[in-house]
């Protein structure tokens, strides 16, 4: 039987303080009525100086690996999707590599903003199946609160910070009734990149920079890209709608994820949310949302979950789970 990535385990970090909407409307022309009724965000966690990307990072890891039952010895790639890296270099992913005590395989990071853990997924499980590594960490883990502008209403109220985390290990499946990740779907668009970007980074000048965001025109462009790429996988697997047991969207709006779970004909409780609480964590959302599901016991062993994103690139991409 071919070899197929087993998501074996799962976890999350989030930092202790949360900042909730009514106590950024003291600091910037707001109100938690504004940001509940446009993105359903009533809260966002923020990391204090110590929680950088690694730290998360590592956090998440490390309930990813418990929930596994893996030992370090099992990790042979880890794979970390940020766009708030700790530095320029050495790779978020290897802080993390040694702070998990890993002292073989290898590790880098992906910078594909919102979309990363969806991209870090599907090199991960690509490595897996053509026998590169047989356990792979793949991370999310962003500190978005350090490349907000606090004045910008329009986008300082919409993100959080936190981690998440899975370990895949290989193992054997076919068929979309066995466990596994079942396929990956990626899309990029370049031309759009000036609707969501950061004006600076360390390569450029010395302003690390600041999320600028057109927010009118990123959700127009998620409502469509992301319905699309929910059709392909769907149809890379011979998948009707009713099939999918889960959908575990990106975190960024609850309007754009009703309008997925409305597509797939989801109930509202097939569909996992923590915007409200989490806010827009960028490419920590998914395995955040997914640790959560997994956690409380509602994604159980068998289930077929949907996994989607889209953000700065543009980038966006889906993943088929089989759990
Ligand atoms: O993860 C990456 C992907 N990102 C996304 O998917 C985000 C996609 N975009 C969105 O979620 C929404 O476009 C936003 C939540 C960012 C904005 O919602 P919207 O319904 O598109 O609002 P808008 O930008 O059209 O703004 C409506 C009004 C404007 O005032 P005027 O021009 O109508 O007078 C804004 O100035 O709301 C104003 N506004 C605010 N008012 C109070 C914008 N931000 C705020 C705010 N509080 N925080």
């Amino acid at each position: 039987m071919p070899i197929r990535s087993i998501l074996a385990g799962v976890g999350g970090y989030l930092p202790k303080r949360v900042l909730t909407n009514d106590e950024l409307a003291r600091s910037v022309e707001t109100s938690d009525e504004w940001i509940r009724e446009r993105t359903g965000i009533c809260q966002r966690h923020i990391a204090a100086p110590h929680e950088t990307a690694a730290f998360m990072g590592t956090a998440a890891a490390r309930a990813a690996l418990a929930d596994a039952e893996a030992a370090t010895d099992e990790v042979d790639a880890i794979i970390l999707a940020t766009s708030t890296p700790d530095q320029a270099f050495p790779a978020t992913a290897l802080r993390v590599q040694a702070a998990l005590g890993v002292t073989h395989g290898f590790g880098f990071d992906v910078a594909a903003a919102c979309a990363g853990f969806i991209y870090a997924l599907a090199i991960a499980d690509g490595m897996i199946r053509t026998g590169q590594a047989r356990g792979a960490l793949v991370i999310g883990s962003e500190v978005y609160s350090r490349i907000l502008n606090w004045q910008d209403r329009g986008t300082c109220v919409l993100f959080g910070d936190g981690a998440g985390a899975v370990f895949l290990r290989a193992g054997h499946g076919s068929g979309r009734f066995d466990r596994g990740v079942l396929s990956t779907h990626l899309h990029s668009q370049g031309t759009l990149g000036d609707i969501l970007y950061v004006d600076g980074a360390v390569g450029q000048r010395e302003k690390s920079g600041h999320l600028v965001m057109n927010g009118r025109e990123v959700f127009r462009h998620a409502v469509v890209r992301l319905a699309e790429v929910v059709d392909e996988a769907l149809a890379a697997n011979s998948l009707g709608r009713h099939e999918i047991d889960w959908l575990v969207p990106h975190q960024a709006n609850l309007r754009i994820i009703d309008a997925m779970g409305r597509k797939l004909g989801l109930p509202a409780e097939r569909v996992v949310i923590t915007v409200d609480r989490h806010a827009n964590t960028s490419a920590a959302s998914v395995p955040l949302a997914l640790a959560e599901a997994r956690g409380d016991g509602r994604i159980r062993p068998g289930d077929l979950v949907l996994l989607e994103a889209l953000g700065g690139g543009l980038a966006w991409g889906a993943a088929l789970v089989r759990m």
